[in-house]
Parts: structure tokens; C-alpha cells; sequence
């Protein structure tokens, strides 16, 4: 995923400095476009503009994801792309911010320095004076500790969508999944707290959100080490008395963590959508344990049970890994019958990837060949779509509502929203449609993904179908 930043800026003074001007792009998860919005909140405070185009700034950032190798090598050789212009340019500011600047760190000054800056994931609200500093040193600036208190007061929502915003709710991620890179580069679990977040919510509905989505590493812990009986359950709540905000949801949840009284929170709220990302990575009880993921197949199937009966109709979406070090055929299809076992709605599916550092990459030998494991990834993402498409048929015949997004990017005569369990639906336009508002749509066919169908009402700027329960 790549986000091409500024949002919503407004036109730039012909007289502002090239190096006021800054080009930002990001990679990786949510977490990642977050942080991108807080740092260009920063930089904006202190007078800096974004621009579109990298040859028009005077400081170019790249925010970067180290989860696969593929994301980590876009972002590097996109970087590496402007040294020629630094040469000629020794004032321009290039600055790698995010999460394999927080791995890399000193190595990456060392192999490419032509960087001026390196700013880890729990230092970046210190970017504009840190962009100063680099300008009157020859020296590469590395800003990576890790314990320090990141804590931003968020004015406003800076994101692509005026009626959406992402709110982060704790950082990093104390699993040690032996796969993942995560945990090095977040650091420890640090949850904020709850009054902190509803305060963010609050101000975001004022300026016109209407849906949130709160983020963490496992979301689902939040408020470890908060006191007794604070959780997530507590931020839901908490959400269901601020007015303006309609939806809410959170990314991502760990099965461990799926406790009775989140879900019992997640079937009383309202504004809660029907919605649950809960990756499985594997259906195979030995993978999971060479995995570390705390639980195994029937924990995972009892979580869903127990999902299912407070929420029976909850849309389930997951992420497999395949390919990881030993994953014989037999624990492959594991994975596909747990598919069929589960019902998912949607998935991911990634090729396992050694990331340097980790249990797995340091420990056990990376055997399963590219051929199968591209094998398996087709294999499983074929089982998910049909799945999905399946699934997706109980919708025909049913009105769903709908928060209007924009015209449908593949054609314009029609509009693109998302139903309150996340689904993309598509209805042919009117004349009136507008984006942030709500519409109900009457699904008269459906894909693997998505929901088609005619406006049956709306647009209204709150929501029209009474919210279950
Ligand atoms: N915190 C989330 C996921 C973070 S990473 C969670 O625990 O669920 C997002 C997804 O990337 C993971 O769910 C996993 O499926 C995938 N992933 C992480 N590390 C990987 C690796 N080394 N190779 C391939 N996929 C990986
Ligand atoms: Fe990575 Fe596991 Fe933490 Fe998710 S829970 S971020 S997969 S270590
Ligand atoms: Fe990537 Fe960092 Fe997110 S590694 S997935 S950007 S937490």
C-alpha cells in the first residue's frame, strides 16, 4: 500500500521557500498512514505546505513499513531515486520516518548516505525541529529511541476522507510471533488513555467525523497496564455516548485477546459495525505453535463460536500466512479446511517472508520454495473469494446502509460506499449523492467483494436504518 500525501491542503502562496515545501509518501498498515497524518499535522503547525510533486519540495519523507522484504525495498529504492538531485541539491532534506528506519537505523546511514534524516516510530513528533537540525549538519540525524513518551494533542483530522478517521489507541505489541518485525519495530505494548482517546474522538466528531477506527498492533489488549477494567469494551462504550460519530470499528484483533466482555460490548453498541479482522495466520496446530501465536485451531473456532452467538450475522475477515519454514502439505491444508470450517468473508493472504532479526528468520531455515509457496497464496486466496462471493449472496435482496464515499473508480456513473460490516457497495448515481452522508441501497447482485444495488434512500447526514441491536 502506498499513500501519496498532501489530503487536504490548501493552495500555496507563490512566495513560500522551496524548502517549506514537503513531499511525504507512505507504506505499510494503517498505523503507518496514522503516524503520516500526525507528522504532517506537526509540520503544518510550523509552516510547512505539501506538495504533490517530489521536485517541487525541499524536503522529501518516505514513512516505511518492514513487515515483508518487498515493502521494505520499494520504499528504499524510491528513496535511493533522489540521490542524483541530492548532489546537485545539498539542501534537500531526505528523511526515511517509520518502521525500517526504526530497525535499520546507523545501516542505513552507512549504505546510503545521502539520507539526512532517520526518524523511528516513537520520535516522529519531533520532526520539524529534527528537519531543522539536518539542515545545518553534514552529518546523517538518527532519532530512533524508543522510550520516549510520544503523546501528540491531535486538532484535527488530516486523513483522505473529511467523515473518517483512524485513532490510535495504544502502540506497539508485546506478542512474539516469531514471523513478525512488529514487536522491533514498536517497541513494548504502551496503551493511552481512555479519557485521552474519547477526548481525540470527541474533538474529531465536532470537526465533522463520523466514523472511527481505532488502531493498535493487537487492539484488542488495550489497556494493559491501565488499572483494573479498563479495555476496549471501555472506548466502545465510551464512543456510543459522543454525538456525531455514527460507526466504529478497530484493526487488528488477536484471538487471544478476544475476551466475553469485548464481544459482549461489540453486540450492545450500536455504533460498533459488524465487522471483525481476526487473523488466524494458520489453520495447523504445529505451524501455530512454531508460530507462537498463544493459541491453536479449537481456540480459534471456539472464539468464533462465541462471536457468533452474541453476533451471528458479524462479517469475518482473517490473514493466512503460507509458506512459513516447514509448513508441510498436510499443515497447508489445514489451512484450507479451516476456510471451510470458519466461514470467512474475506482474507489475506501473505507468502511467509524472513524478516532479519526475527525468531524464525535467525532460527529456522526458510525451505518452502517460491513455486509453492506462490502455489499455496493462489490457492488459498481462490478458496477465500469463492467463499466471499458465496457469503456475499445472503445480501441479495436485502437493503443496506451505506456511507456514501465518491464515484466508483471504475465508473463514474456510479457510487461507491461502505456498509456498516465494512462491504464495498456500488449503486448507480443521482443527482444529489453526496460523500460523507448516508444512503440505503437495495443489493440486487453481488461479487466476491462487493454489493450492487440501487438507492432506496438518503443521502441524509445520519444514519437512516435503525442500528442493531
Ligand atoms: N498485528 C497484527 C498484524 C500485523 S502484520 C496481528 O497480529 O494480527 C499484518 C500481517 O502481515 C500479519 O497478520 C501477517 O499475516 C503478515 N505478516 C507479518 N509478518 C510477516 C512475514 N514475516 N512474512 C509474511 N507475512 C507476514
Ligand atoms: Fe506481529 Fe504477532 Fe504482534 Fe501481530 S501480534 S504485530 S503478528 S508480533
Ligand atoms: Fe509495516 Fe510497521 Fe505497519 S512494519 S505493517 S508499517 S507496523
Amino acid at each position: 500500500m502506498k499513500l501519496i500525501y498532501p489530503m487536504q491542503t490548501a493552495p500555496i502562496a507563490a512566495d513560500v521557500p522551496k524548502a517549506r515545501k514537503v513531499y511525504f509518501e507512505v507504506f505499510g498498515c494503517q498505523m503507518n498512514k496514522l503516524d503520516a497524518e500526525l507528522m504532517l499535522e506537526g509540520l503544518l503547525q510550523k509552516g510547512y505546505h505539501l506538495v504533490h510533486d517530489p521536485e517541487e519540495a525541499g524536503v522529501i519523507l518516505y514513512n516505511t513499513c518492514s513487515v515483508r522484504e518487498r515493502a521494505e525495498e520499494r520504499a528504499l529504492m524510491r528513496m535511493a531515486s533522489f540521490k542524483r538531485r541530492k548532489k546537485e541539491e545539498p539542501d534537500l532534506i531526505l528523511g526515511l520516518t517509520g518502521c525500517v528506519a526504526q530497525h535499520k537505523q546507523d545501516e542505513l546511514t552507512e549504505k546510503a548516505p545521502w539520507i539526512d534524516l532517520v526518524v523511528g516510530t516513537r520520535e516522529f513528533d519531533r520532526l520539524p525541529e529534527l528537519i531543522a537540525e539536518a539542515r545545518g549538519s553534514r552529518e546523517a540525524l538518527l532519532a530512533t529511541e524508543m522510550d520516549s513518551p510520544l503523546e501528540f494533542f491531535r486538532q484535527r483530522n488530516l486523513g483522505p476522507n473529511q467523515w473518517h478517521a483512524f485513532v490510535s489507541v495504544m502502540r506497539g505489541c508485546d506478542m512474539v510471533c516469531t514471523y513478525c518485525i512488529v514487536p522491533t519495530t514498536r517497541g513494548k505494548e504502551v496503551s493511552r488513555p481512555p479519557e485521552v482517546i474519547l477526548d481525540e474522538v470527541r474533538r474529531l466528531a465536532d470537526s465533522g467525523v463520523r466514523e472511527i477506527t481505532f488502531l493498535g498492533q493487537t487492539v484488542n489488549s488495550y489497556g494493559k497496564r491501565l488499572g483494573a477494567g479498563v479495555g476496549l469494551d471501555t472506548l466502545l462504550r465510551g464512543v456510543e455516548e459522543i454525538d456525531g460519530i455514527e460507526r466504529c470499528h478497530f484493526i487488528t484483533s488477536h484471538p487471544r485477546f478476544l475476551r466475553p466482555k469485548l464481544i459482549q460490548a461489540m453486540a450492545e453498541c450500536s455504533k460498533v459495525m459488524d465487522y471483525l479482522h481476526l487473523p488466524v495466520q494458520s489453520g495447523s496446530d504445529d505451524v501455530l505453535a512454531r508460530m507462537k501465536r498463544t493459541y491453536d485451531r479449537s481456540f480459534y473456532l471456539h472464539v468464533i463460536d462465541r462471536l457468533r452467538e452474541q453476533i451471528p450475522d458479524i462479517t469475518l475477515a482473517t490473514d493466512f500466512i503460507v509458506g512459513f519454514p516447514g509448513e508441510t502439505e498436510a499443515e497447508f491444508e489445514t489451512s484450507l479446511s479451516l476456510i471451510d470450517e470458519v466461514g470467512f468473508d474475506h482474507g489475506y493472504v501473505f507468502q511467509y517472508s524472513p524478516r532479519p532479526g526475527t525468531a524464525s528468520a535467525d532460527r529456522m531455515l526458510d525451505d518452502i520454495p517460491l513455486e509453492v509457496k506462490k502455489k499455496r497464496n493462489h490457492l488459498l486466496l481462490e478458496s477465500l473469494t469463492n467463499q466471499g462471493g458465496i457469503r456475499n449472496q445472503r445480501f441479495v435482496g436485502r437493503q443496506v446502509e451505506v456511507l456514501a464515499e465518491g464515484p466508483s473508480k471504475s465508473n463514474a456513473e456510479r457510487w461507491s460506499g461502505r456498509a456498516r460490516d465494512h462491504r464495498t457497495v456500488i449503486w448507480d448515481a443521482q443527482a444529489d449523492e453526496i460523500a460523507g452522508s448516508f444512503v440505503v441501497v437495495e443489493v440486487d447482485h453481488v461479487s466476491a467483494a462487493t454489493l450492487y444495488g440501487n438507492r432506496v434512500a438518503g443521502p441524509r447526514s445520519r444514519p437512516i436504518l435503525p442500528c442493531t441491536p
